[in-house]
């Protein structure tokens, strides 16, 4: 199978109009498309062969949660990844704990959960990056793991190599190679199908030399999913590997 490319535009562009060219643009096999939440149901209508992912979900299926949104309200639009766990929602508060539960509501509705892991700078200057990610995936993965059979992919996102970061720079691929191999050792007697993909500053020109490692199953992508011309060729290296 060919590696799988994942489009977090997260909160891009500005308006409808922009979205849906920005997904006529990108509409690719192998593309998993998540738009902003208003988005959705355009750019689903939009796309004849990307897949429509989502870049959050909630825990509830409905109720008294004002601003949050649903699986189940994903799942009426086509929705079929949901991203958790960004470091992005981390970092305005999101915990281990809560991230645990949105990847059991996702996978209970079927939906395949994109689950991103990886040490921050810090963490990473001093060494402990194994030990963050591997508590990261023990607490995300717990309410999982227990008898239920999960479909997911685990995104190796270091915090200190994304675009927006100060300073940032991609992680070697030889090291995401190794990181990955480590995510796969810990996760290796769940019963579970898990893909492992690399995020982090991915762009046209290096896209090829993480995807050419059969370790990795694809990247996930920010800020070069905005930019039609980047992608083509980050898809275009996506669909040479498998
Ligand atoms: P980036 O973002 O490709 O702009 O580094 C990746 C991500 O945060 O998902």
């Amino acid at each position: 199978m060919n590696k799988l490319i994942i489009a977090n535009w997260k909160m891009n562009p500005a308006t409808v109009e922009e979205a849906v060219a920005l997904a006529k643009a990108e509409d690719h096999e192998g593309l998993v498309i998540c738009p902003p939440f208003p988005f959705l149901e355009a750019v689903g209508h939009a796309i004849t062969k990307a897949t429509l992912g989502a870049q959050d979900a909630f825990v509830e299926s409905s109720g008294a949660y004002t601003g949050e949104v649903s699986p189940e309200e994903l799942k009426s639009l086509g929705v079929q990844y949901v991203i958790v766990g960004h470091s992005e929602r981390r970092r305005l508060g999101e915990t281990d704990e809560l991230i645990a539960k949105k990847m059991a509501a996702v996978a209970a509705l079927g939906l395949t959960p994109i689950l991103c892991v990886g040490e921050n700078r810090a963490e990473h200057d001093a060494g402990k990056s194994e030990e963050i990610i591997r508590r990261q995936l023990e607490i995300d993965l717990s309410l999982v793991a227990s008898g239920q059979s999960l479909v997911a992919i685990i995104a190796y996102e270091p915090v200190w190599a994304i675009s927006t970061e100060p300073n940032a720079q991609a992680d070697t691929p030889e090291n995401a190679v190794r990181m990955i191999n480590y995510l796969r050792q810990a996760t290796r007697d769940k019963r579970q199908e898990i893909k492992f993909i690399y995020g982090g500053s991915v762009t046209a020109t290096n896209a090829a030399a993480f995807l050419s490692h059969p370790e990795l199953s694809g990247a996930l992508v920010g800020g070069a999913s905005l930019k039609p011309n980047e992608m083509a060729i980050i898809l275009k290296a996506a669909s040479h590997y498998v």
